[in-house]
């Protein structure tokens, strides 16, 4: 039947002198009894470093900044009117001394205060509450008051609260706002109402609807859209912001846990990176420290992946040996590698595990693997890493660690740093990688031929870069199309990572980047969906997938992988198409037992004709994954796959 159709089709097309489309079936075949290599639950995760604004200003919901006073400039972000003094004598947290002082501003009309502008306005929502906190304590005799108000940007009183200070020790005090109207850039105002004096320290205002509702909590929406993403793995924090510029700046976690109010504020390292981007009020206040970020991994499903300093500050920054720790002066570094770990894990009768339960998670974390190192190369890391490597196996034998194969994905120092690796034998190497389309494409075959025998892939830091530095679509087509290769060679890579996570509109340093937000709205990138996608559909087994018995990775512009899923019994097919051209593909379920039903089969497409299209704040639903049913003739299914489509088929009944 099908000839003389497609014959009388080319004679009506000669006789218009006109070419048909002809589109060749291509046969795929998954070969189903073949059920190859694990893939880790591991496998897809994400990397959290407070860059763009992705912790203060982000992820963690505190709306004041510089709450503490302990900025270099005391008073930033904050503007004093009346009697104003900044001091740090008997201060109610040693590690942050600096809190303010309100005096009577000296008429009855005139007055004493000061207003927080937040980060890049504080935003409130219609009838959503905020809870506003603040220590203080009364100097003198007298009873001492304030008065609290949100303000619109005019200036005009949103909301406003009295509070009443009873104590000349310091004392935390709380009170509820509700906001009557949404306003994206409000400021926390206070008034001193009284004659006396009062001291405040640790001004904060935090929604009350945070996070599973935890007072020192994370942003709703950013925490469920990390949730959303399925991870099997958390990296955190950093990223560059580990090594620190010098040592000194460097990420210690043990100053991240504890008292929130006594958590040592830090610089930010991409406050200054890019000057063409400079944000003078970019610090870190670590009130999402190690153990919110452990707590955070254990919300969202995924293992936790602690990236510790080796001893090396940036070495982007520093090209002098003496900026880095010398090998005989790593036993702090290593041992806050071990104490991490019993932070984590030990039992709540340990100093660290103590402090865990203390903080209210006496059960552990269950760490399995951390990072020494971040971006490193050269000859003073290994040197530096081995001890850690000795100290950690010897008290913890089966404790994985990985080790960086430096900043680039080839080159010298990549090479060294694998061989390096392998010699040290850490458990995984962590390539990174931020390139072109082009890069991405060829690179879907990088792992088909890696060494097994050394240690395995860690992709913890990857991203398309197109020339615009969008979050568009041929980015995120690349990458789907790139991690075939992910998914093809899951007996050696184990775990991969997009870079980075967030970023805020108005305050961001790097882009591409996941997810992008304001102070009342966020937006999933095409390149959220693709990790979604693979996250969504990560499988349990690698099946070998091919046409005409070669593995699918670039040839017509295709890219596919296929993976089963025992526990849900699911056979899953990905296939990024990225030629011009709509590919008719015909998948052949080989080897399938006979009278196999699958009812429940869809196929989820992510496409948009224009590749250079975006999801923004004001369109975020521009390009999103598309779900429809399929159904299969016996083992096979036809598909025809639009140009530029990542599709993913999840057959199952
Ligand atoms: O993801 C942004 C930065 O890129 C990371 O901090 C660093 O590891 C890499 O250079």
């Amino acid at each position: 039947m099908k000839r003389p159709l497609f014959f009388g089709a080319l004679l009506f097309s000669a006789l218009l002198g006109t070419q048909p489309t002809i589109s060749q079936t291509l046969n795929m075949q998954v070969d189903v009894k073949k059920v190859g290599s694990p893939i880790q639950s591991t496998m897809y995760g994400i990397f959290f470093e407070d860059i763009n604004y992705g912790a203060d200003g982000g992820l963690y919901a505190e709306m004041i900044k510089n709450r503490s006073f302990e900025f270099p400039q005391s008073l930033l972000g904050w503007t004093s009117f009346g009697k104003v003094e900044v001091r740090d004598d008997k201060p109610a947290f040693t590690n942050n001394p600096h809190f303010v002082r309100l005096h009577e501003a000296g008429h009855s009309d005139k007055q004493t205060g000061l207003d927080n502008e937040g980060f890049f306005g504080v935003a409130v929502k219609q009838n959503a509450t905020y809870r506003f906190s603040v220590w203080a304590r009364l100097p003198e005799a007298g009873a001492g008051s304030i008065r609290v108000e949100l303000i619109d940007g005019a200036s005009n009183v949103l909301v406003k609260e009295n509070l009443t200070f009873d104590s000349k020790e310091w004392k935390k005090y709380q009170v509820i706002l509700k906001a009557p109207k949404t306003e994206a850039k409000a400021r926390l105002r206070i008034f001193l109402t009284s004659k006396a004096a009062v001291d405040l320290d640790h001004v904060s205002l935090f929604p009350v609807d945070t996070w599973k509702g935890r007072e020192n909590g994370l942003r709703k929406d950013l925490a469920q859209a990390l949730y959303d993403l399925h991870p099997g793995v958390f990296r955190f924090p950093g990223g560059c912001i580990v090594e620190g510029t010098d040592l000194e700046t460097r990420y210690q976690w043990k100053n991240t846990v504890g008292q929130v109010e006594n958590r040592k504020l830090n610089e930010n390292r991409w406050q200054y990176t890019f000057t063409h981007r400079f944000f003078p009020d970019y610090f870190q206040t670590y009130g999402m420290g190690f153990f919110e970020l452990f707590q955070l991994s254990e919300d969202i499903g995924a293992e936790p992946l602690p990236v510790l300093s080796c001893g090396l500050a940036c070495q982007f920054q520093n090209k002098d040996e003496k900026a880095h720790a010398s090998v005989k002066e790593l036993d702090p570094y290593i041992q806050d590698a071990l104490d991490l770990i019993e932070f984590a894990n030990g039992d709540v009768t340990t100093k660290w595990g103590k402090l865990r339960a203390d903080m209210g998670h006496p059960a552990p974390f269950n760490l399995k693997v951390m990072a020494v190192g971040n971006e490193q190369w050269g000859t003073l890391y290994p040197e530096r890493l081995e001890p850690f490597i000795k100290a950690i196996r010897a008290k913890y034998p089966t404790f994985k660690i990985i080790g960086s194969a430096g900043p680039s994905p080839d080159g010298k120092d990549f090479e060294f740093g694998w061989k390096e690796m392998k010699r040290l034998k850490t458990d995984l190497v962590d390539e990174h990688y931020y390139k072109d389309p082009k890069w991405f494409l060829t690179n879907a075959t990088r792992y088909d031929a890696y060494d097994r025998k050394g240690p395995k892939v860690f992709a913890g830091e990857y991203a398309c870069h197109v020339q615009s530095v969008k979050n568009n679509f041929e980015s995120a087509l690349c990458e789907a199309a790139f991690m075939t290769g992910f998914e093809r060679n899951a007996d050696l890579v184990q775990m991969c990572t997009y870079a980075p996570l967030f970023a805020h509109v108005d305050g961001y340093q790097w882009r591409p980047d996941l997810i992008w937000f304001d102070n009342l709205r966020s937006v999933r990138s095409v390149n959220y969906y693709v990790q979604q996608l693979y996250g969504m559909n990560k499988g349990t087994n690698v099946l070998p997938l091919t046409i005409n018995n070669q593995p699918v990775t670039g040839k017509d512009g295709l890219y596919a992988t296929a993976a089963w899923d025992k526990t849900a019994k699911a056979y899953i097919i990905k296939v990024a198409n990225t030629s011009d051209k709509e590919q008719s593909v015909s998948i052949t379920l080989a080897g399938l037992k006979k009278g196999v039903a699958f009812a429940k089969s869809t196929c989820t497409k992510l496409h948009s004709p224009d590749l250079d299209m975006e999801n923004t704040l004001d369109n975020p639903y521009a390009v999103v994954p598309v779900e429809t049913p399929v159904t299969l003739e016996g083992n096979v299914l036809n598909v025809k796959l639009e140009s530029k489509t990542f599709a993913v088929y999840r057959l199952q009944n």
